[in-house]
This record gives structure tokens, C-alpha cells and sequence, in this order.
């Protein structure tokens, strides 16, 4: 399918969505348009068919094409500029080009799409991951590979499986994903937090804990962490990849977006030890669709057994239908092309997200991370509560995210919101960041 066709009906729907088109309003020319996306005529025909089809636009003989809208005042919630929730760009989604990979692999496997299959997921497709793999510096064969529904179940069954080096307690970052830590208090462990900010990690704690407590692993998020939006640099990555060697200590590393960094020379911590003491997980959710519940890890040979057997028992294996139409959509090139062009459009949500901080927020409050097009955190005044200004802000339209359920009960930090930028217009992250300091200095 076209790339730009979807580009245009993305761009359309925007605009329709913020009221940049307004109801009867006229859509730029097809001319126009064929030339600002540097396609055919076609393309832009077929693209406007398709939103007429959807009662979106209408056109009129000689005139062009209008936009259809509701003489219905709209309800104050569409209004709403939403930073709480964090998937992908609904925009941007592919589930056309994924529906076309589904029929594919129906006509190509048939039945074999509809059988039970291996626990760790299709051959073929983890020959294909491989593959897609080594462009993020991740060299693993397919043996290797497991396909879970969704990398959160790799994160949960490895929390519970016994490892080569014995040891059981469990050492995370403060803050860190809240799914995380609901995997581990609901087994009633009680883990070891470390401190990670804008800063980064203090490695020599983390050596200290390391050395000290009897750590099985150390789950970290290295780039674009949820919820600081934060990285490492390689050489943090590698001198933590060095410590997990000395300590006897494995790492999760969960890079949940490494397909969204643009830094060309970021290394993955795996490519440091890719003998398997980093365990690698890897998330479909925020490029391409998070319903489909497709992930994957990468495991030392020594845990393949056990991990193999806790997936079975889990639940016998991920969808086998979504399974065959990720590895066409792999194979075909169409994820290629999809994440370039994803990167593109979320580091300028990141950008326009940065220039509204540095250009809103009062100096007595500060932002970690922010580059992803996703998350990033305001610290806020130390005295005022996030719980607080989330509640203000809705009432001024503005959703944000208290962040204090990110982290342990004994590190909790409750100054702290999160924004992701993934749904929120561009146009609209400036006026919610603006609102959102304003807020600040309204509770000060
Ligand atoms: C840190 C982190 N890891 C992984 C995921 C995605 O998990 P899954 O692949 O299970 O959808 C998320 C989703 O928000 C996340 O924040």
C-alpha cells in the first residue's frame, strides 16, 4: 500500500480533528497536495476517495473538495488536550497496511495460522526478527528469540524464573514503569530501587548494590525511559554492562523504542555482553499496534528451557495470525519505511514539546527527557503535590499524569507528572504546556 496515500489521509483527518479544517470549509487542491507530498495525482485521488468513503470530506463537481463537519456545538471533552495516554499516534497507525498482512498470511500458511504453534512463536518469523534486529545492533540467532504477547509478559514470566546465577532479589530504577512494578509487588517481592534522573543512575551505588545484595537482575529501561524519558550514554551503558559481568548480576534491558532513536552511534547495552547476560526485550506497542500484543525477548541459552515452559503455562503461545502477518510486514519493507517515517514525525513532537517547556514552565519547576515524541516528566516545586495540579488541569481541559504510582511505596516521589506527547497535536502541546505552567504558578 501507498505510504503517502496513508500520509495524506493522516494529515487530513488532523487537521479535521483540531478544526484546522472547518466544517465546509475547502481542502487544499489536489495539485497542491500531490506536490507538497511529492506524489501522483492518483495517490492524492485515491486518498480523498477514501475519506469521502468515511463521510469525512465531501466534493462538489468543479469546485473541489469540502469538509464535512457537525453544526453540533462539540462536547467540552473533545476539547481535552490528553498527556495520559500513551499509545501510539492513532494517526499514524499502519492497520491497513496490517490487515493486508494478515489476509497474506492466511493465503500463504492457510490453516497453519489457525493450529497451535510453537511457544516461543513461528519459526519463521524469528528468523525474520533476527534479521530486523541486527539494524539495532542486537546480534542474536533465532534460537534465541522469543515471541511474547506483548514484552510485558517477558518481563513478568523472568521475574519468577530461577536463574543461573541464584540469586533473588530484584534491583529496579526510581522511577520506572508502573506495569513493572505491578509485576513484582503482586508476587510480594519487595525489590531494591535506585534513583535515576535527568542526571542519570549513581554508579557507584549501583556497584555498592550490586556488590552487596544478592541481585538476580536490574531491570532498566535505557532509552527513552517511562516515565523520565531519559537515556544513557553508551559509555554508562557499558560501564553498568561491566558491572553486571563482576557482580555476577544480569540485566533486563528493556528498550521498549529503540526503533525511535535517532542517534545513529546509540548502542543497545546487548550489544556490550551479547552472551546473555543482558536479557533484551523489545515492544511492537508503540510503533506499530498495541492491541496485537506482540513483543519479544532475548534470552541466555541457559533460561531458554525454563522460560519456554512459564510462556507454555502462560498461555501456549502468542496469536499465531498476528505472529505471520508481523513477519510479512517485516519481510515486505513496509516496517522499514513505517519507522522512518515514525521517527520523523515523533521527534517533532519532541522538539515542539522542548521549546514549550523551556518557554512555559516557571524556573522553580524543570523536565527530564522529552526527546522520544512520548514521555517525559515535570518536576515540580518540591512543596506542591502532582495529585494536586492533575486535578486543577482537568478542569482547565489538560490531562496529565501524577507519576507517584511509578515508583516503590519507600522511594515515592509525589512532586512529579507525566506527559506523553504521542496523542497530543503538535499545535496542542504548546497550548497544554502553557496551561500546564500557568497551573503551576496559579498553586504556588
Ligand atoms: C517501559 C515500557 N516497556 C514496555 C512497554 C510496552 O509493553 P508491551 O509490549 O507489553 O505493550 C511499555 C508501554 O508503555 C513501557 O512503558
Amino acid at each position: 500500500m501507498n505510504t503517502k496515500y496513508e500520509e495524506i489521509i493522516g494529515e487530513i483527518q488532523s487537521r479535521l480533528n483540531d478544526e484546522r479544517l472547518k466544517s465546509g470549509e475547502k481542502l487544499p487542491s489536489i495539485r497542491r497536495v500531490a506536490k507538497e507530498f511529492s506524489c501522483s495525482i492518483n495517490t492524492v485521488l485515491k486518498a480523498y476517495s477514501e475519506l469521502e468513503k468515511a463521510h469525512l470530506i465531501y466534493s462538489v463537481p468543479k469546485s473541489g473538495y469540502f469538509a464535512v463537519g457537525t453544526d453540533k456545538p462539540k462536547k467540552r471533552t473533545q476539547m481535552k488536550i490528553d498527556f495520559v495516554s500513551a499509545g501510539p499516534d492513532k494517526t499514524r497507525m499502519p492497520y491497513r497496511d496490517y490487515q493486508h498482512c494478515m489476509n497474506q498470511a492466511i493465503e500463504l500458511y492457510k490453516e497453519e495460522m489457525f493450529q497451535y504453534s510453537h511457544p516461543l512463536g513461528l519459526v519463521s518469523l524469528r528468523h525474520q526478527l533476527s534479521a530486523q534486529l541486527q539494524d539495532l545492533q542486537v546480534f542474536a540467532p533465532p534460537e534465541r528469540i522469543a515471541v511474547v504477547s506483548g514484552s510485558q509478559q517477558a518481563l513478568d514470566l523472568l521475574i519468577s524464573l530461577p536463574f543461573p546465577n541464584h540469586k533473588k532479589e530484584i534491583c529496579v530504577e526510581q522511577p520506572t514503569h508502573f506495569s513493572f512494578i505491578d509485576s513484582i509487588t503482586s508476587r510480594g517481592l519487595k525489590p531494591v530501587g535506585i534513583e535515576r534522573n535527568q542526571k542519570g543512575i549513581d554508579l557507584n551505588y549501583l556497584e555498592k548494590v550490586f556488590r552487596e545484595r544478592s541481585i538476580k537482575f536490574f531491570y532498566t529501561v535505557s532509552r527513552f525511559q517511562n516515565p523520565t524519558g531519559c537515556s544513557y550514554s553508551n559509555q554508562e551503558k557499558k560501564h553498568m554492562v561491566e558491572l553486571a559481568q563482576k557482580y555476577d548480576v544480569y540485566i533486563i534491558e528493556d528498550d521498549y523504542m529503540g526503533d525511535l532513536d535517532t542517534r545513529k552511534k546509540a548502542d543497545p547495552m546487548f550489544a556490550y555482553d551479547p552472551s546473555g547476560r543482558v536479557i533484551y526485550t523489545k515492544s511492537f506497542s508503540k510503533i506499530l499496534l498495541p492491541g496485537l500484543r506482540l513483543g519479544l525477548a532475548v534470552l541466555p541459552e541457559e533460561i531458554m528451557k525454563v522460560f519456554t515452559q512459564a510462556k507454555f503455562a502462560a498461555d501456549v503461545h502468542t496469536p499465531v495470525l498476528t505472529q505471520g502477518a508481523l513477519e510479512i510486514y517485516l519481510s515486505s519493507g513496509m516496517f522499514k519505511a513505517h519507522i522512518e517515517k515514525l521517527r520523523r514525525q515523533y521527534k517533532k513532537k519532541g522538539t515542539i514539546l522542548k521549546k514549550a517547556y523551556l518557554e512555559y514552565l516557571p524556573p522553580n519547576a524543570a523536565f527530564t527527557g522529552g526527546d522520544s515524541g512520548f514521555y517525559s516528566t515535570v518536576v515540580l516545586p518540591s512543596r506542591m503535590k502532582a495529585k494536586n495540579l492533575a486535578e486543577y488541569l482537568k478542569k482547565k481541559n489538560v490531562l496529565v499524569q501524577d507519576a507517584s504510582g511509578m515508583y516503590l511505596p519507600e522511594y515515592r516521589e509525589e512532586n512529579r507528572i507525566r506527559l506523553s506527547v504521542s496523542q497530543v497535536d503538535g499545535r496542542k502541546i504548546e497550548v497544554g504546556v502553557r496551561k500546564i505552567g500557568d497551573g503551576i504558578r496559579a498553586l504556588i
